[in-house]
This record gives C-alpha cells, sequence and structure tokens, in this order.
C-alpha cells in the first residue's frame, strides 16, 4: 500500500528573522493516504502546511508535490492540489452555488462537468438542499463543509486542509472526519491533515507529531502506541514530546481575548 509517493519533504526549513518555525523536517506522504500532521499552537503545522501549498517560500530544504517542485514548478503544483486553510475564507454574500462557481472559473472547470461535479460533492455532505442559500446563514459546520467541497471541486490529487475542525463542536468533527474518509474512498485523492486534536488523528494511515518546530514522532497510530507502550495518542504524545498538547493550546490571540473578557468584567 501507498507505494507511490504524493509528497516528499526533505530537510524543510522555515524562518522568520532569527526565528526557526520549521527546523529540518523530513517526510513523505504515499498515494491515497489518510496523513495526519498533529501538534500543539506555534508548532509549526501551518508554516509546514503553507510552503507545501506554495503559498510560503521555504528558507531550505525541498519539497516534490505530485512529482513538481513546490519553489520551481508552483504553478503546477498549485493546479494539482486542493487547500482548505486553518482561518474560513468563504465569502459569506455569496450562496454556497455562487461560491463553487466562482471557484470553477478559477480552475477551469468545463460547466457541464461542473454541474455533475457541485450535485454530486455537496449531496455527500448532506448540503444540497442549502445551495441556493447566502453562506451568511450556514452555521460553523456547514461552512467548513463547503469549504472541502470547494477544495475539492477542481480533482485535486492532493487536498491539504489546515486545522478542518478546529473552533466545531464534537458531533460535527466526527461527522467532518466521516466525510474526509467518504471522500478518500471514492476519489482518488491523497490528504493531509494538520490538527491538535490527538485523538482525531486515529483516523489517518500515519501521523507525524511536530513540536517546536521538530518532527518528533511518526508512525501508524497502532505503531505509535505500541512504541509509545500507551493506550491513546494522547498519551503518546505526552511520552514523545514531554508535555501535553493542551499546554499550549491557547494562542495568544485567545488568551488576550480572555484577559479582555475578565478585563471587561465578564465571568470565564
Ligand atoms: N509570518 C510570521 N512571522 C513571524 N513568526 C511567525 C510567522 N508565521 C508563523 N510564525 C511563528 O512560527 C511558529 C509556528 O507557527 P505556525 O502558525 O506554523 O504554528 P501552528 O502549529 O500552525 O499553530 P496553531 O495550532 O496555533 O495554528 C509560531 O511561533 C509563530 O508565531
Ligand atoms: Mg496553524
Amino acid at each position: 500500500m501507498f507505494l507511490q509517493r504524493s509528497i516528499e519533504v526533505t530537510n524543510l526549513t522555515r524562518r522568520f528573522g532569527e526565528f526557526t518555525a520549521v527546523d529540518s523536517v523530513s517526510f513523505s506522504v504515499g498515494k491515497g493516504e489518510f496523513f495526519g500532521f498533529v501538534g500543539p499552537n506555534g508548532a509549526g503545522k501551518t508554516t509546514t502546511i503553507s510552503m507545501l501549498a506554495t503559498l510560503l517560500t521555504p528558507t531550505a530544504g525541498e519539497i516534490t508535490v505530485n512529482g513538481f517542485d513546490a519553489v520551481h514548478e508552483r504553478d503546477k503544483v498549485r493546479a494539482s492540489i486542493g487547500l482548505i486553510f486553518q482561518d474560513p475564507s468563504l465569502d459569506v454574500e455569496l450562496t454556497a452555488w455562487e461560491t463553487l462557481f466562482l471557484h470553477a472559473i478559477f480552475y477551469n472547470v468545463p460547466r457541464n462537468l461542473f454541474r455533475t461535479r457541485v450535485h454530486e460533492l455537496l449531496r455527500l455532505v448532506e448540503l444540497e438542499q442549502w445551495k441556493d442559500k447566502i453562506v451568511k446563514s450556514f452555521s460553523g459546520g456547514m461552512k467548513r463543509r463547503l469549504e472541502i467541497v470547494r477544495g475539492l471541486l477542481h480533482h485535486p490529487k492532493v487536498l491539504f486542509l489546515d486545522e478542518p475542525t478546529i473552533g466545531l463542536d464534537p458531533q460535527t468533527r466526527a461527522l467532518i472526519w466521516q466525510y474526509l474518509k467518504n471522500f478518500r474512498a471514492q476519489e482518488d485523492v491523497t490528504i493531509f491533515v494538520t490538527t491538535h486534536y490527538l485523538p482525531e488523528t486515529e483516523h489517518c494511515d500515519h501521523v507525524a507529531i511536530i513540536d517546536k518546530g521538530t518532527i518528533v514522532a511518526y508512525g501508524t497510530p497502532p505503531e505509535l502506541k505500541e512504541r509509545y507502550h500507551q493506550s491513546s495518542m494522547d498519551a503518546v504524545f505526552m511520552e514523545a514530546t514531554g508535555h501535553g498538547v493542551r499546554d499550549e493550546e491557547l494562542s495568544s490571540e485567545a488568551q488576550s481575548r480572555i484577559h479582555f473578557k475578565q478585563g471587561g468584567g465578564f465571568r470565564r
């Protein structure tokens, strides 16, 4: 299984001034694989995914995505991937259909194929009856589902998702993973997903744990649990990094919100 490679990363490094956000990271992802990239806030997940998706230039190292060099063949990489950002990126004034139509224009999806594809994908995420509704009226989970459909519309060979389940309730998170697994079963697509919800990594074929810019563990979930003599991925993470993922879970932005609320006299 996964004999062919979709993603090859060698000694990938990204510095911001003096600070090294991603420090000589190497890994590969097999074709058709469901790959989980997990780590706490600030670990380097978004920085890595941004370099793989050609949005950020590496300081050093090599990246090949679908056989193309992510620095020298950016356009070819871009045409062959789908990307779902950590922060929502939908125009909430558009309807779901308009959102997808615009994307189809950008990616030159032929009009007759577009119609069939949109129906098929919206049906898979149970949004078909919402296609003519304005995105503003959608719940967080529905917006995420629409973003996933948009990411898959042009038949990418690799779908990158940066924290697709962040901020969603546990039930919706489970649904999103179920949809992703269904897509993977039905489409010829490799899925690269970042998360800091460790139990979610049980859905992945391989998991890389990143901490402070370095990969500290890699393997299938059963391999990792066996290697660290643990029964959960949370415990594997603690063993591999020496701390819990939630130690650093609150981003500085979230912390400042709490300070603001405290300052404003709200109870937490
Ligand atoms: N443009 C930038 N300039 C300076 N520092 C940056 C920049 N982008 C990221 N960093 C720093 O690099 C580190 C890694 O950030 P990154 O966003 O990749 O982490 P992450 O694992 O995605 O975290 P989160 O779970 O909060 O999304 C952080 O310390 C962050 O502050
Ligand atoms: Mg991030």
